[in-house]
């Protein structure tokens, strides 16, 4: 992980992220997963990398693939476990690692994920996609969405502050973005309050630094290292090419063994 991210994801930031999130489409996003997942004729077993609270998995969970869910934060796998119990699933692993030093015994995939930008935390993602291929198999997909260098040049990043609330809690989430064109990196200043009958009860303050890619230096790397790129495509529009419109596309790319 990047030096700068090593702190992130804390105990106050996890849970507050399912809160954040809520409104995540994960259904949608699984739905789309499904979809690219058929590029492989059989997949029964699945990793997804960077899992957080574990929302994609819990969804993929359903169509009967094993999966093995790993994340570097103590308090967002936590979260996951309690909602992995809570829904009585069991065919979900979960694994506590750190992804860019990965050591899982023999263990090989039909399809690596990871979701939400995870590749944008790597610290030496070129790296990462060397050493995963050990847990790869010929035909093996690895699935992946991050931020695209184009849109993010068109459109740089807006200072926002979002509200949520449920039950009791009602939080602030404030953030700010700066581009560091030189490491092609967006570092983001996180800040959330929990608020209790008006007045602040937890404060927290987060920066992650999260690269972003060029697409044609990425597709070159992932071909060095073995793997064919089946698609990008936008985030947003099923089927659709990456756009300068949005920052996250997703690549769908097959290790040729
Ligand atoms: C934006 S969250 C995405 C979580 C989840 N995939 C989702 O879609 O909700 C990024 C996750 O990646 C994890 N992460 C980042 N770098 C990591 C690393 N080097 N090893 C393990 N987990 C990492 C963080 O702890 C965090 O849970």
């Amino acid at each position: 992980m990047n030096q700068e991210n090593r702190s992130i994801f804390n105990e106050d930031y996890s849970k507050s992220y399912d809160l954040i999130y809520e409104k995540k489409n994960y259904n949608d996003e699984c739905n789309r997963i499904i979809k690219f997942i058929k590029y492989k004729k059989s997949v029964s077993n699945i990793l997804d990398l960077g899992c957080g609270t574990c929302s994609h998995s819990i969804i993929l969970s359903k169509y009967g693939f094993n999966i093995d869910a790993i994340d570097r934060s103590e308090k967002m796998l936590e979260i996951a476990k309690k909602k992995i119990e809570k829904k009585k699933i069991s065919n979900i692993k979960l694994i506590q690692a750190d992804i860019e030093n990965l050591d899982l015994k023999n263990a090989q995939y039909d399809v690596i994920l990871l979701l939400f930008n995870v590749l944008g935390y790597l610290k030496k993602p070129y790296l990462f996609f060397s050493n995963l291929k050990k847990y790869l198999k010929k035909g093996s997909l690895v699935i992946f969405d991050f931020w695209h260098e184009s849109a993010i040049i068109q459109n740089g990043p807006k200072k926002t502050k979002k509200n949520f609330e449920k039950a009791e809690v009602n939080l602030t989430k404030i953030s700010q973005g700066k581009v560091n064109q030189k490491d092609k990196t967006i570092i983001i200043n996180i800040q959330t309050y929990e608020k209790e009958k008006n007045a602040v009860i937890t404060k927290n303050e987060e920066e992650h630094h999260i690269k972003y890619y060029n697409i044609e230096s990425l597709t070159l790397n992932l071909i060095n290292e073995g793997f064919k790129v089946l698609k990008f495509e936008d985030f947003e529009n099923d089927g659709c090419l990456p756009s300068k419109e949005n920052w996250s596309a997703y690549c769908v790319s097959k290790y040729l063994g």
